[in-house]
């Protein structure tokens, strides 16, 4: 039988194993070619027949919206400290399988996040504010007849280490596998 991969040999495999959710950030800014790879990660997610209902509002630190945000969240201290927020949307008029649209959407997270890390960043997929949706439309100037909102990721430069754990295999794959 051949050896187990090492994760850390693998730049991809790495990010996977090491991206923790950053909550803490230092106050310095992002440059527009760090925020546009993170965009361009969350652009190439795989979507259900290719059909790339995702689409994203970048929201600088000085944009007004933001404090508005702060209302309709329990992570307003994230809003009002992280440097960039990205909201991210599915156009309803792109959907073409519910499930599998919002799978397609949480690639696109997942992506976003890959690529802040692999940029030395910090971010965090804030799930929470989705509770309150339609607040949060209004609050960015969204029409909700044409988007969804999935998530806001959060994003700066780290001034923490995350720490998080995780089930064993033995408990998360169902026959098997389970060394
Ligand atoms: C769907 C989803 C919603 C989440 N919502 C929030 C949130 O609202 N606020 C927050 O601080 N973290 C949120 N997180 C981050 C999780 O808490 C975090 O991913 C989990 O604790 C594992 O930690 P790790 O990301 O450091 O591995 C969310 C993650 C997911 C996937």
């Amino acid at each position: 039988m051949s050896e187990p991969m090492n994760p850390e040999a693998d730049p991809v495999l790495a990010a996977i194993r090491e991206r923790r959710s950053i909550r803490r950030y230092s106050g310095e800014h992002l440059s527009k070619e760090e925020i546009l790879t993170v965009l361009e990660a969350g652009r190439w997610a795989p979507s259900g027949l290719n059909n790339q209902p995702c689409r994203f509002l970048v929201l600088p630190p000085d944009d007004p919206r933001r404090e508005g945000l702060t209302a309709h969240t329990k992570y307003a201290h994230i809003v009002r400290t992280c440097d960039v927020m990205i909201a991210l949307l599915l156009r309803k008029d792109k959907l073409y399988n519910a499930r599998k649209d919002h799978q397609a959407a949480g690639a696109s997270a997942q992506n976003m996040l890959l690529a802040a890390h692999a940029l030395g960043l910090g971010a965090v997929w804030l799930g929470e504010i989705i509770n309150q949706e339609s607040e949060v439309l209004q609050v960015l100037g969204l029409d909700s007849e044409v988007y969804e909102l999935q998530a806001v990721l959060a994003l700066g430069r780290p001034a923490q280490k995350g720490s998080s754990e995780r089930l064993p295999l033995s408990e998360i794959v169902l026959e098997g596998f389970a060394s």
